[in-house]
């Protein structure tokens, strides 16, 4: 099986978004991938509801929304109206988790869970039967272009071992300095989806950075 392709937006340039959401479009990207920032829970602030339902009124993709935003639970509904398609919410921002999960799939999108750096696998223990997908953070969360942080593998390798152990088919995907260079031994450590910002549109052609992603 090959790996999901979700290219983030964050790294596309934000003047010519409908140009990059055509071309994602014509890709072989599976994903969407599009960053919301509150310049509270992340040092950085990105996009918002207008921009997802911009991206959504163009793709043709399903749109993976990524928040890094406190209290993510106000907002579930709106982004379910925006478009997102999937939905991932940080472990570090929610006190109510098990409730705001619910709420996502309640609005009909695929629930997730976003883990930091820090964050050890072994929270999410008594979470994972509720969730469809885990995105682990293989970077600081807040900026694209930053380097991948190699103790992943092991956080995906655990990760792996209790999804196999409790019976369940939740996804795991890697979010943070992704690139041709590690996507292959990310998919054979277990990943299913890998986001890609810089990789993708920090090269002259994106479309062919996505296609090498997609058949590492
Ligand atoms: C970082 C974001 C990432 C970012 C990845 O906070 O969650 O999705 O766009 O960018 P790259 O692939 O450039 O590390
Ligand atoms: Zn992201």
């Amino acid at each position: 099986m090959k790996p999901l392709i979700a290219p983030s937006l964050l790294s596309a340039d934000f003047l010519r978004l409908q140009e990059a959401v055509e071309m994602l479009n014509q890709s072989e990207a599976d994903w969407i991938h599009c960053d919301v920032m509150d310049g509270v829970f992340v040092p950085n602030i990105s996009f918002g509801l207008p921009v997802v339902q911009a991206v959504h009124r163009h793709a043709r993709k399903p749109l993976d929304v990524h928040l890094m935003i406190v209290q993510p639970e106000r907002y579930v509904k709106a982004f379910a109206d925006a478009g997102a398609a999937w939905l991932s919410v940080h472990y570090e921002a929610c006190t109510h988790l098990h409730r705001c999960l619910q709420q996502i799939r309640n609005e009909g999108m695929k629930a997730g869970v976003v883990l930091n750096p820090h964050s050890p696998v072994s929270l999410l223990e008594n979470i994972l039967g509720y969730t469809d997908y885990v995105l682990l953070m293989s970077v600081n969360p807040g900026f694209g272009g930053q380097a991948f942080i190699e103790d992943t593998y092991r956080k995906i390798g655990s990760l792996k071992e209790m999804i196999v152990k409790q019976n369940l088919e939740v996804l795991i995907e890697i979010d943070g300095g992704v690139h041709a260079g590690n996507a292959a031994s990310l998919h054979a450590a277990g990943a299913d989806v890998l986001v890609a910002g810089n990789a993708v549109f920090g090269h002259s052609s994106p479309s062919e950075m996505i296609r090498l992603l997609k058949n590492i």
